[in-house]
Formats: C-alpha cells, structure tokens, sequence
C-alpha cells in the first residue's frame, strides 16, 4: 500500500520550495519508511537546487532526516517498527570500496544519492501519478514521510534515549563530515596546526573535532565575524577574517606552515592558496561543492617534494553507523556541542531556513517536520 506523505518540492533553480502531497512507493524488503520529526537543511540541498550537483528537478530534496520507523522490509535488520533513527547517505554495498568499509566512496554513490529514483530505476515519489525525484540520499526527507534503507539508517542508542530527534537529524551529513574529516580522513595528529576555511556548519564541526583531536594552533577562516566568534567558542585558537591578506596572517600564526588545511569554501582561490600553506607531509583536504566547470592549479615540485596530499572526502569517511554513534557518545560528554549552531523552522518555513543559511545568519537550520 502506498503511503501519502506532505512534501516540499524544490522546482529548480532560483524558484522556492513548495508544499504538496506525494505518494511513497511500496517498500522494497531492504527499505523503511520513516516518519520524518525533523530534517536538516544543508547547503547540498543548495547545490542541487542550483543544478551543480545533477539530481533532476522537481524533486524532493533532504538528506539529513531523523525520525520514528513506521514499517520494515522483510530483510531489514538495522531497525524496527517505532525505533529511533538517523538517516544518512546510501551505498551499494558491494563495490570495492564498500567491500572495505568505505562507503562514502561506493562506487554507485551517484545511483543511490543523486539520481533521483533508486538505483534500479524506480521511483519511490510520485505526484498525481506522475514521478518526482525522490530517494536523494537515500531519504528525500523534506517530508512527512521517506523511504529510506537498510545501509542507510542508524538507530538512535538507547543511552541517547533523552535526547530530542530535532537535534539529532543533522548528525547524518554535515556535521558528521566535517568531525569525520578531521577524525578519520586527515586523521589530525595531536599538537599540530590546522586550519579551517570556511566555518559553516561543516567547518565548525571539523573545529570541534581538531580540539578533540588536540590539534594547535586551530585557525578558523571565514568573513562573517558571527561565524569565527562561534568558532572561537567552540575551539579555534585562532581566528583570520576571510581577504587579501588572509594568508599572511595564517603564516605569521603557523611559520612552520600548516600539517592540515580544510577547505569547506570550494573557491579556487582559497583552495589554492591553502595549499601554498601546507608543511611537509600536510594534508589539504576538500569537501566544498564547487562550479563543476572549475579545475585546481597546483605547483607540482611542491606536492612532489613536501610530500604532501591533496584529497576529495565525502561524507568525512564515515560509516555511517558507529561513527554517528561516537559523535553521539561526543555531545553527551560536551565535547561536541552541535546544538549550538542550530536554529529550528516550521517545515512551512522551508523558504525561511533556507534563506537564513544563505545569509549567513544561521549556521545549521533545522525543520521541524512532526511531533517526536
Ligand atoms: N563532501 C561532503 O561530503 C560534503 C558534505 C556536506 C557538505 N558539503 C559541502 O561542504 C560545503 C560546506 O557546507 P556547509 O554546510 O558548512 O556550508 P555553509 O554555507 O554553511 O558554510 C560555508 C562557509 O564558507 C564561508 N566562505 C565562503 N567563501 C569563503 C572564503 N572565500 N573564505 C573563507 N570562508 C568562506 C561562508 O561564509 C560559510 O560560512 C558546501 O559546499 C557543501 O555543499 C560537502
Ligand atoms: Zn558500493
Ligand atoms: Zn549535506
């Protein structure tokens, strides 16, 4: 039996979000339909919207989605009906890269993310008949309601039983790559110096994670003054204005040159630039959606002889998961402080968070979908 779910339908670029009512598919034997109690609004969701990431349009977009489990596949064993869960992103399962863990870089990521239908083909939202693109990251949770899947939904613990989903939901993409980046990609050594462009939502919770991973100096780069105050408070030891003269005081902070840089910008420039700042064996790390169109210029003698690494990370390595789990673990002990970036919206006040986001004004808008 087909589900009815109230969705927002992004209708493509520069046009708002809209509310209107979808059917969910069936459930295939590995999928679950949630009741969505919240969602988190993310800058992907942005990306999408203004068509550099190629999910087709109309669809419903949302990918960091908490809610109650509503009903199982025959093989689901990760949850059951009433749970608590998380949703993430989605994998195969059975590439070479999920073979070892790695499911961020699943070989069908873009099937089971992007393409707007299940990997088979399929839709999983339909309006009036006609196929909407659904199952982005796996869940398209700007909804009621969304199907999402057995690799793709940790169960909330019962240790974090007190623990509101409203808080938990941005937990399955920004912050966990911006902790994951730090803690398992560039796996950031203890008293060395790391700097962070960009301090969104992403960028902060790479700040928290290097404080508890005992990097020094943490330098957070951004223009908004709010957003490296909060980086302040959060870890940074630093903090540089985003201009011209950015990367002279990132020198004068770090003579030795930086062990990490992480960019969450995806300005050519900054990327660029940072790399300059890299120390022997420094590790840049990339995970800001950029202009497709856009190509890195990078001095070859200096990679080679520093020995250093530039590399992309998705979903900051995790695996969706324990490492969810420990970054659970993390915010009860107060070292992981995520609530503070968040501000909630009604879902019919998606157009609102979305521009609160843009501004700048707010770190991490999260929507408020159905009571817990
Ligand atoms: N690779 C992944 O797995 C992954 C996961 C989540 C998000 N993302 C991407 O990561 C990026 C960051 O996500 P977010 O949610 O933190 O976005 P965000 O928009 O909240 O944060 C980006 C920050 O960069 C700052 N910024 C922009 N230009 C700058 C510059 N020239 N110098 C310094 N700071 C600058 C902005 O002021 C903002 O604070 C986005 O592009 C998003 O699409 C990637
Ligand atoms: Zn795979
Ligand atoms: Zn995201």
């Amino acid at each position: 039996m087909t589900t009815t779910a109230r969705a927002a339908i992004c209708p493509g670029e520069g046009k708002e979000f809209h509310m209107a009512e979808v059917e969910l598919d069936d459930l295939r034997e590995d999928e679950i339909m949630i009741r969505v109690v919240a969602t988190g609004i993310c800058h992907t969701d942005m990306a999408v919207r203004d068509q550099q990431l190629p999910t087709p349009l109309p669809a419903v977009l949302g990918h960091e989605g908490a809610g109650i489990v509503e009903a199982v596949g025959d093989k689901v064993t990760v949850a059951k009906v009433g749970d608590r869960v998380i949703a993430s992103f989605n994998s195969c399962g059975h590439c070479p890269s999920c073979d070892v863990d790695a499911p961020t870089y699943c070989y069908e990521f873009g099937a089971h993310n992007f393409s707007g239908r299940r990997a088979d083909g399929s839709a999983t939202i339909t309006r009036d008949g006609e196929a909407v693109g659904g199952n982005f990251f796996g869940q398209s949770s700007f909804a009621t309601h969304a199907i999402a899947h057995q690799r793709n939904v940790v169960r909330v613990p019962d240790s974090a039983a007190d623990l509101p989903l409203e808080r938990l939901a941005p937990l399955g993409c920004g912050l966990m790559t911006g902790a994951g980046a730090v803690l398992r990609s560039m796996d950031v050594r203890e008293g060395l110096p790391i700097a962070v462009f960009g301090t969104g939502t992403v960028g902060l919770a790479a700040i928290m994670a290097a404080k508890i991973a005992g990097a020094d100096p943490i330098i957070a780069v951004d223009m908004h003054e709010s957003r490296v105050e909060l980086a302040r408070e959060l870890g940074a030891t630093h903090t540089v204005k985003a201009g011209d003269d950015a990367m002279d005081k990132l020198k004068a902070i770090a003579p030795q040159g930086l062990a990490y840089a992480f960019d969450t910008t995806g300005v050519k420039k900054v990327i660029e630039g940072a790399f300059e700042q890299i120390a022997p064996k420094g590790i840049l790390g990339l995970v800001g959606a950029s202009p497709p169109e856009d190509m890195l210029s990078l001095n070859e003698a200096a990679l080679m002889g520093g020995g250093k690494r530039v590399i992309g990370i998705l979903g900051g390595d995790s695996d969706v998961g324990s490492f969810i789990c420990e970054l659970i673990a993390y915010h009860q002990d107060g070292r992981f402080p995520f609530d503070r970036l968040i501000r909630y919206f009604d879902f019919d006040d998606i157009n609102a968070g979305i521009e609160a986001s843009e501004s700048g004004e707010v770190v991490k808008p999260v929507l408020r979908i159905s009571a817990e």
